[in-house]
């Protein structure tokens, strides 16, 4: 921590002047993630001493199964954002929908949605791997003192007011951007404070990390497979290394601190890829380009992608800009 002692509650009052006709609106709404996120750091660090591990006996609507510490996350960042009134909607991974905050007493004068993937990785709570939490804020479009309604949620991921993410990790951390530069925080769980302690994380031009489900690779379209004989190739400071923990904030959180790329394309399985554009890919390439990376779907830029559905899955490109631009290039010879 290097000595730093600004708590994330200090430094979101303190630049709340650098928005635009500040209302304290969205300082608010990040200090209710930063509570949600601290009771789900509480119960993630509990599984496994009581009933919180395995699958939850659901399956959301991408036909995934849910975890109980799905369940348990997307319930408790519901409940805080919905208690303090202070979003007008919600849209989440786990949920079929979006929810419209019928704040009747203040006539719908709340102007932020929040988009979030509340548990990401789940497939590695069982066996005690990291795992995160994804948000993303936009100012909704639709006019103040009406319900939300679908376009509030649909917005190319440029429009982003806001995006960050939680790692539970060997630490807890909460990374976020506002449009000026992206800072970590890590939990103290002693005292149950956030610290800045990476202020300002720039995304290394360069890297030596590949990370993607090389599983999958006889179904990966041909441009990906020459991008990995690539990254494999004996030449310069290459071959490079192979890491890929499963849960995209962990895998992308170490990228941004190393330099790296991460690739999850589309396969002859999955013909765009797996993860969410609007809960997982905006919001991580919100922070890669505030920090100096790139992220794209191997062809256009993933912020300028109009959406046309809640969980609409792309192909994502994150990363080093330079790894990133090379893996572009090969997908455009393909
Ligand atoms: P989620 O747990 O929210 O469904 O997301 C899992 C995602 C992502 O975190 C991870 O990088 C990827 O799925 C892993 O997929 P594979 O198991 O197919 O590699
Ligand atoms: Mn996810
Ligand atoms: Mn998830």
């Amino acid at each position: 921590m290097s000595g730093n002692t600004k708590t994330l509650g200090e430094f979101i009052i303190e630049n709340q002047a650098s928005f635009k006709y500040s209302t304290g609106e969205l300082s608010k709404l990040i200090n209710a993630i930063r509570l949600a996120a601290k009771v789900v750091n509480h119960e993630v660090n509990k599984a496994g001493l009581v009933d919180i591990l395995g699958a939850s006996g659901e399956t959301n609507v991408q036909g995934e199964d849910q975890q109980k510490l799905d369940v348990m996350a997307n319930k408790k960042f519901i409940q805080t954002l919905t208690n303090r009134e202070i979003v007008c909607g919600i849209a989440s991974e786990e949920e079929d929908d979006f929810i419209s905050i019928n704040s009747l007493d203040n006539n719908h004068q709340n102007k932020y949605v929040v988009l979030f993937d509340p548990l990401d990785g789940s497939s590695n709570i069982d066996v005690n791997v990291s795992v995160g939490t994804i948000f993303s804020i936009y100012r909704r479009v639709t006019p103040i003192g009406t319900p939300v309604s679908i376009e509030d949620f649909l917005q190319p991921g440029r429009n982003q007011v806001a995006a960050g993410y939680i790692v539970y990790g060997t630490s807890t951390m909460l990374v976020y951007t506002t449009g000026h530069g992206v800072n970590g925080f890590t939990l103290n769980p002693a005292i149950g404070t956030f610290y800045l302690s990476h202020p300002d994380m720039r995304y290394p031009e360069d890297g030596k990390i590949y990370s993607m489900n090389e599983g999958n690779y006889v179904h990966f379209p041909e441009g990906v497979k020459r991008y990995i004989k690539y990254c494999q190739q004996e030449e310069g400071d290459r071959p490079y290394t192979s890491r890929y923990i499963g849960s995209l904030v962990s895998d992308f959180h170490r990228n941004m601190i190393k330099g790296g790329i991460y690739i999850y394309p589309k396969s002859n399985a999955a013909e765009n890829g797996k993860l969410r554009l609007l809960y997982e890919c905006n919001p991580m390439a919100f922070i890669a380009e505030q920090a100096g990376g790139k992220a794209s779907d191997g062809f256009t830029r993933i912020m300028d992608i109009a959406p046309t559905e809640l969980h609409q899955r792309v192909p994502f490109f994150c990363g080093s800009r330079n790894m990133v631009t090379k893996a572009e290039e090969f997908m455009q010879q393909s």
